[in-house]
């Protein structure tokens, strides 16, 4: 397979971005002209930011899982699509071809029918990082299910409220996940997130850890015992699974991410318009060439893995490697041997892992050969000039592009980033906008920022004017929400919530959230959210959440709380605010310092005022700027005195 569409020298980027500008329906549709359609398109694009309403390839057919599994056979029967590295390096590993995959998703597509799961239906998915969960994705791609993928790390309160919120009546789970040296009980966690729960009707168990797990009968079945039935099915039937028509709107997924308000909201993505920009960012990005093996480090439960691990990739007839450990274990090294093991050519983390990484020196690294690795990439957060010269010359050898892509859960793809050895990189920038990418900044009244400073630098608030086709298209079940989130601040733009620097060669530079959303280790929490998680806590009267930056996560959590009493020592309410926090959301939102305070900073209309205690928990206790306006401004000196270090 070819990419017509790749990109291959730097003027055929600039031709290329000139023209997905000036004519974007051409443009998209000489793209879309590459993939398998049942039906083609009436109209390229319709849109309008105000509603908002965005749809593209409006009136054609497809199947997303024909375009990743179909249309590789029988071509590339024999080609591995996924690798899979298991948690323990001494366990056997597993690589599933273009064929196994295919016959693999279309049994468990079976299984789902076999279960009542129709066209629409919502499928929660919540499993360890195995094969298994690539195929239960694939399979509600193939009948049209939607699937809402949750993190192997949230808890049973988060769950259940996205179960809720998705009226979800599917789950397909596993007894247990493998993550380092730890066992996590996945189904009993389900099973506590299901109590009270009226809707689901059928969970699916993959046994990977074999840990006992509690199965209630009539609505839990094992995966084996399913897949089992379906076998039988194709044997009498003689044939596997044809996929579902899809029209190209029609949701595929449904992602949980945090906001600055409220619990986190469903950001939907439908099915054409997502295939194209995951597939068209992959190739040109990555530039993947057929036959490279891509190792994407992300777990399948965010976006970056839906991304870059499954549907770009697959979509390319790619190999994909789907790693279910973690950086650290059994040893720092893990990634170097995964590398030199399976001589991957496109490695993709986060600069999280990187810094970790750094901090054990260059031991792991010893006598690994990653003389395979062509390029290298970085995802999630801003990568500090350190972190980024390290990964160049200590993973890269000097000799691998590093791709800086800057994107979100909401944009599907990348949307600023450099294309590997085709345009350049530099360190910390996430440089250009790709193809179909239109970038403006604005200042806080939604005016555009023309004038650079002394050094040619325009910073402002980073916005999009024009749709991609891998933009959300809604928050699911309330749309009300997407338009305020995203196109409201500045009509007629969508807000990403990120600052941005922009040089005078049109690159940008990402600052970071400029609304109330923390990036922990890459990871988006709100503010909002881990305070409703500690006022839950009994004796909690009040609490103020704000981000300083971690040496590892990028940002830490630093926590500001008013408590009625405290019930035995300080360290004692500490853990158990702690735990709260992860019985409400998860162990990925656990403040790293908390503070018992006697009062917050309030202006007089009660507003808490941030900007005072980001101050504070940053150590800047010079620059706290003007308390007079504040209701007491005696809490500040006492909040500064009681700092934790
Ligand atoms: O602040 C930006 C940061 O991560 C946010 C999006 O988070 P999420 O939806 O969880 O998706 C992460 C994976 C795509 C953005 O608003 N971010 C992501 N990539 C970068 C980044 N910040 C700086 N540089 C990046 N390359």
């Amino acid at each position: 397979m070819s990419y017509p569409y790749q990109i291959k020298t730097q003027a055929q980027y600039h031709q290329a971005y000139a023209r997905s500008v000036q004519e974007p329906e051409a443009f998209w549709s000489d793209i879309a002209d590459h993939f398998v359609w049942k039906k083609k398109w009436d109209r390229v694009l319709d849109w309008n930011f105000t509603e908002p309403r965005v749809a593209w390839f409006s009136g054609a057919q497809l199947n997303i899982t024909e375009n990743c599994l179909d249309r590789h056979l029988p071509d590339k029967s024999d080609q591995p699509a996924i690798i899979w590295e298991p948690n323990d390096p001494s366990e056997p590993n597993r690589i599933l071809t273009y064929g196994d995959l295919h016959r693999q998703v279309c049994l468990f597509a079976q299984v789902l029918l076999n279960n009542g799961i129709k066209k629409g239906d919502r499928v929660c998915i919540y499993m360890g990082m195995v094969p298994e969960l690539a195929i239960a994705v694939l399979a509600c791609a193939r009948i049209g299910a939607i699937h809402s993928v949750i993190f192997g790390g949230f808890s049973a309160q988060s769950i259940s409220d996205r179960l809720q919120d998705a009226g979800a009546s599917c789950i397909v789970t596993c007894d247990g996940a493998f993550r380092g040296a730890k066992d996590i009980p996945l189904k009993a966690v389900i099973d506590e997130a299901l109590t009270g729960n009226t809707i689901v009707n059928t969970v699916l168990v993959y046994a990977r850890t074999r840990t006992g797990v509690s199965m209630i009968k009539g609505r839990d079945h094992w995966w084996d015992e399913e897949m089992e039935k379906a076998s039988q099915q194709v044997l009498e039937s003689g044939s596997l699974l044809p996929a579902a028509t899809m029209e190209a709107e029609d949701p595929l997924f449904i992602l949980y991410t945090s906001g600055s308000t409220g619990k986190p909201k469903g950001v939907v993505h439908t099915q054409a318009g997502y295939m194209i920009w995951a597939n068209y960012t992959f190739v040109n990005v990555f530039q993947y060439q057929p036959g490279q093996i891509h190792f994407c480090t992300a777990d399948i439960g965010w976006i970056t893995g839906h991304s870059y691990i499954l549907y770009g990739p697959l979509s390319a007839g790619a190999t994909t490697l789907m790693f279910e450990g973690i950086p650290t274990w059994p040893d720092p090294g893990r990634f170097w041997n995964i590398v030199d093991k399976y001589k991957v050519n496109i490695l993709y983390t986060a600069p999280t892992a990187i810094r970790s990484l750094m901090s054990f020196g260059l031991d792991p690294l010893a006598n690994k050969d990653l003389s395979s690795l062509q390029v290298l990439g970085t995802v999630g957060e801003p990568i500090n000039e350190e972190a980024w010269h390290w990964y160049h010359q200590q993973v890269g050898k000097g000799d691998c592009p590093i791709v800086d892509t800057w994107w979100q859960t909401e944009t599907g793809g990348c949307l600023i980033s450099n294309m590997a050895g085709v345009t350049p990189g530099i360190p910390a920038w996430a440089s250009l906008p790709l193809p179909g990418v239109q970038p403006i900044l604005v200042d806080e009244n939604g005016k555009e920022c023309v004038e650079p400073d002394e050094k040619g630098i325009v910073k402002g608030n980073l916005c999009m004017r024009f749709p991609w086709p891998g933009i959300l298209r809604t928050t699911y079940g309330d749309h009300e929400r997407c338009r305020t989130n995203y196109f409201a601040t500045y009509p007629g733009l969508y807000f990403t919530g990120d600052g941005a620097l922009r040089d005078a060669n049109g690159n940008y530079r990402i600052t970071g959230r400029v609304d109330d959303v923390l990036n922990v280790s890459g990871h988006r929490l709100g503010t909002a959210e881990v305070e409703n998680a500690i006022n839950m806590h009994a004796g909690v009267v009040e609490s103020a959440v704000v981000g300083y930056p971690h040496e590892i996560k990028g940002q830490g959590v630093y926590a500001y709380v008013i408590v009625e009493h405290l019930h035995g020592d300080e360290t004692q309410m500490r853990r158990d605010i702690l735990q709260t926090v992860s019985q409400q959301i998860g162990p990925i939102a656990k403040p790293d310092k908390i503070q018992f305070v006697s009062g917050l900073p309030k202006t007089r209309s009660g507003k808490i005022m941030r900007r005072i205690l980001r101050k504070i928990a940053e150590g800047e206790l010079a620059q706290l700027g003007d308390t007079s306006t504040l209701l007491d401004p005696a809490v500040v000196e006492e909040i500064a005195k009681g700092r934790i270090v």
